[in-house]
C-alpha cells in the first residue's frame, strides 16, 4: 500500500490528474484524492469481460493527465490483461508520455499462463508489488516499486522520511522468501484447487455466470439476472446469509451488477459460502436453478499474455 502512496505523490502533483481503469482496487482512487490529485475513471465493458477499453482511456487522456492506474491481474474482475492488451495501451499513452502504475501483486496467482509484466513493455512503467498475496505474508509488510531509476530516487526519498525502512524482523522473513522462490509461489497450487471448488461450486448451487478468473484470488459474479444493486445484494447476504461478499459498484460504476467473491477462505467456508447463496438468491438457488454455470466471455483462443 505504501508503495502505491509513493508512486502516485511522485508522478502526479495536487491537480493533476490520474485515470483509475475501473472497476478496480478502490484504494487507487482514494489515494488519489488524498494526495490532491484528480481520479478520471475508465469504465471497463461488461461484455469484453472487463477488457481494457483502449478507446476509452484515449479520449479521457489529457494535458493534465500523469499516469494511468490499474492492477494486473485484476482486483476485482480476476481478469489478467493479454500481452496485445498491454501493448496498445502503451500505444495509446505513447504521445502522453504519461506513466502506467501497474499494480501487479498478483502476478504470481495465475491459473493458466504467467501474466507479462508491463514493465517488460515500456520505460514508463511504475511496476508495484509485493509478498503479501503471492506468499501469504501480508503482515510482514514488505512491497516494493520497479521504475526508472530517477523515479526511484524521488521516491526514496519520499520513503525514506515517511517509514525509513521495513522492520529488520520482516527484511529477515523476505530475504528467506527471495532465496527459496517456492516461496514466491507456494500459495498457488492451494488456491488453484479452491478456484476450481468455487467454479463447480457456483455451477451446481448458483447457476450465474461469471468473469473468467485468469489470477488473483476473486470470481466476479454476474448477478444482473437477479438484482439491480450489487450493494443492497451484497448487504442482505451477509445480513441474512451470513456470507460477505463485496458489491461490484464499490470498485466503480462499471462493476454494477457484480459481486467479488473471494476463494481464499478455507474450502469449507468456500462450499458453505455458495451453498448460503444459492439458497439466498431470489432465483430460489440450488438445484432449483436449471441452469449450468457459464462464463460471460470466454477468453479468446490463442492470446499471449
Ligand atoms: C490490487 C491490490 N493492491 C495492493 C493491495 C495491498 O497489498 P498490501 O497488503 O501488500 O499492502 C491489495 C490488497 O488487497 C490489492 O488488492
Amino acid at each position: 500500500m505504501e508503495a502505491l502512496f509513493v508512486a502516485l505523490s511522485t508522478v502526479a502533483d495536487p491537480g493533476d490528474q490520474v485515470l483509475v481503469v475501473e472497476p478496480n482496487f478502490w484504494c487507487f482512487r482514494r489515494i488519489a484524492e488524498i494526495l490532491g490529485i484528480e481520479v478520471v475513471g475508465v469504465p471497463s465493458r461488461a461484455d469484453t469481460g472487463f477488457d481494457l477499453d483502449l478507446d476509452a482511456i484515449a479520449a479521457r487522456i489529457g494535458p493534465r493527465t500523469k499516469a494511468v492506474v490499474l492492477s494486473n491481474p485484476c482486483n476485482p474482475t480476476g481478469r489478467s490483461f493479454s500481452r496485445e492488451q498491454l501493448e496498445g495501451l502503451v500505444r495509446v499513452t505513447e504521445a502522453s508520455g504519461c506513466w502506467i502504475i501497474a499494480d501487479e501483486i498478483y502476478r504470481e496467482l495465475f491459473y493458466d499462463r504467467r501474466p507479462t509484466s508491463l514493465g517488460t513493455l515500456t520505460d514508463r512503467a511504475v511496476v508495484v508489488g509485493g509478498l503479501s498475496k503471492c506468499s501469504s505474508l501480508m503482515g510482514m509488510r514488505i512491497g516494493w516499486v520497479i521504475a526508472p531509476r530517477p523515479l526511484c530516487q524521488a521516491m526514496t526519498g519520499l520513503h525514506t522520511y515517511t517509514v525509513m525502512c521495513a522492520s529488520s524482523v520482516s527484511q529477515l522473513v523476505a530475504r528467506e522468501a527471495f532465496r527459496d522462490p517456492r516461496w514466491l509461489e507456494w500459495t498457488r497450487p492451494e488456491l488453484a484447487s479452491k478456484r476450481l471448488l468455487l467454479l463447480q461450486a457456483l455451477e451446481a448451487e448458483v447457476g450465474l455466470p461469471c468473469v473468467p478468473s485468469e489470477g488473483s484470488l476473486f470470481v466476479f459474479l454476474d448477478v444482473r439476472e437477479v438484482t439491480s444493486s450489487s450493494l443492497a445484494l451484497a448487504e442482505g447476504l451477509a445480513r441474512d446469509a451470513g456470507v460477505v461478499t463485496l458489491p461490484g459498484s464499490s470498485f466503480g460504476e462499471s462493476g454494477e451488477g457484480f459481486l467479488r467473491l473471494s476463494f481464499g477462505a478455507t474450502e469449507e467456508h468456500v462450499v458453505e459460502g455458495v451453498r448460503r447463496l444459492g439458497w439466498y438468491l431470489p432465483e430460489g438457488g440450488g438445484s432449483a436453478v436449471a441452469a449450468p454455470a457459464r462464463t460471460v466471455f470466454a477468453p479468446a483462443s490463442g492470446r499471449s499474455r
